[in-house]
C-alpha cells in the first residue's frame, strides 16, 4: 500500500518529538567531485549539517528517540562505544540542552584522547566520562548510577525503532526537496548500521518510490543476516506508524565490506575519498562512516554502474569531529 506525504506526516505527529534540530538540511550538488571522477551528478544531503555540536544524523534520530526520556522523567542519558563515538558526544549535547546528567561508559581503544575529536567534545559537554576494558567494568558504572537512584536512558537501546522513525521524517524531506529540484536520482548511498538506511526504506516504501538505496555499514558484517534484520527494523518502525506495508531481506542493499578490516580503523579507500572531498569541494567527511561510504560510491562509479548522464545521491550523515582524532593517519600515511 502507498500513502501521500500528508498522510505520513500525520502518522509520525503522533510520536512524540523534541525540537533539536535545523531542519531542512540542504541539498547540494557537487559538481567538481563529479568532474574528479568523470562520473554523474552527485547530490549530497547535508545530515552533518543538522545543526547541533556539529551536527550529524543522530541529531535527527533523537528529536524522536529521545523524546520519551523526557516526557518519562529519566534523569540520566547514557551512552557507550568507541572512545570517539559521535553518538556519545550528541548524546552528551543533548543532555546539556535538556538539563539531564550524560554519562559516557565508552571504549579504551587506540583514539582516546581526552583531548581530542569526539571524546574533548564529550568532556566539554559537561559528561561523566568512564573508558573501559570489559563488559564487567562497564556494567559496574551502570549498576552504581541505578543503585544511587537514577533513571537511566540508554540512548542506543531505548528509543531504538523511534531512530528510524526519524528517517521516515527524513525522506520526506529530501523527496520534497527533491521534487522542488525536479530530479530522480538513480540511486541513494549512505553510511548506516540501522536506523538511517531503514527509515529511508521505510519512507521510499510508503510513498511508492522507486529508489536504489543502498547502505554502507561502519562494521564488517554478514550482508545476508543483516539485510533480514534491517526488514524486521521496518516492521516494527510500520507498526508505530500503523503503516500497511511489509517488508523482506530482499528490501534492503547493504554492504559490509567497504568498512575494511574493522570498526574505526581507517581504509586507504576512506582516507582517498576523505582528500579528494576536502580538496575538491571544500567538504569534510569523516574516516569512520561518511568517508568509508564514500569510498564504496567511487568504487561503483569507476566499476561503471552509473553514467555521465545519471544522478547519485550521497546522504551525508556527519561525524567530523573524528577527523581531528585521525589527523597523523590522514595526512601521513603513503598511499
Ligand atoms: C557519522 C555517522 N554516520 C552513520 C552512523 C550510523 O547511524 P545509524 O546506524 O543510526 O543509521 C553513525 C552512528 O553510528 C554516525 O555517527
Amino acid at each position: 500500500m502507498h500513502y501521500t506525504i500528508d498522510q505520513i506526516r500525520l502518522a509520525l505527529k503522533k510520536c512524540h518529538r523534541l525540537s533539536l534540530a535545523d531542519l531542512p538540511t540542504p541539498l547540494e550538488d557537487v559538481p567538481k567531485l563529479s568532474e574528479a571522477l568523470g562520473g554523474p551528478r552527485i547530490l549530497v544531503k547535508r545530515e552533518d549539517q543538522t545543526g547541533l555540536a556539529f551536527g550529524g544524523n543522530k541529531v535527527r534520530e533523537f528529536e524522536y528517540s529521545v523524546a520519551p526520556a523526557v516526557s518519562e522523567g529519566y534523569d540520566v542519558l547514557l551512552h557507550g562505544a568507541a572512545s570517539q563515538s559521535n553518538q556519545s558526544r550528541l548524546t552528551a549535547a543533548v543532555a546539556a540542552k535538556l538539563g539531564l546528567k550524560m554519562v559516557m561508559v565508552g571504549r579504551k581503544d587506540e583514539h582516546s584522547n581526552d583531548m581530542n575529536g569526539n571524546l574533548f567534545l564529550t568532556h566539554l559537554f559537561g559528561a561523566d566520562v568512564h573508558l573501559v576494558e570489559s563488559a564487567e567494568e562497564r556494567s559496574e558504572v551502570e549498576k552504581k548510577l541505578e543503585a544511587d537512584g537514577h533513571k537511566v536512558y540508554n540512548t542506543s537501546y531505548d528509543g531504538y525503532y523511534l531512530r528510524s522513525v526519524a528517517y521516515v521524517d527524513g525522506f520526506i524531506e529530501l523527496w520534497e526537496q527533491l521534487q522542488e529540484q525536479n530530479v530522480v536520482p538513480d540511486a541513494l548511498y549512505v553510511c548506516s548500521g540501522v536506523h538511517t538506511h531503514v527509515g529511508l526504506v521505510v519512507g521510499a516504501k510508503a510513498l511508492g518510490v522507486d529508489l536504489r538505496i543502498v547502505g554502507i555499514s561502519p562494521s564488517p558484517q554478514d550482508n545476508a543476516k543483516k539485510n533480514m534484520q534491517l526488514a524486521e527494523v521496518a516492521n516494527e518502525v510500520c507498526k508505530i506508524l500503523s503503516l500497511d506495508i511489509h517488508f523482506t531481506a530482499d528490501d534492503f542493499e547493504s554492504y559490509g565490506e567497504y568498512a575494511g578490516e574493522d570498526y574505526g580503523v581507517l581504509t586507504r579507500e576512506s582516507r582517498e575519498s576523505v582528500l579528494l572531498a576536502a580538496r575538491t569541494e571544500g567538504l569534510l567527511l569523516d574516516p569512520v562512516y561518511s568517508g568509508k561510504t564514500f569510498a564504496a560510491m567511487i568504487e561503483h562509479i569507476r566499476k561503471g554502474k552509473y553514467t555521465k548522464d545519471q544522478t547519485v545521491l550521497f546522504v551525508h550523515t556527519g561525524g567530523t569531529p573524528a577527523l581531528f582524532a585521525y589527523a597523523d593517519e590522514l595526512l601521513n600515511k603513503t598511499e
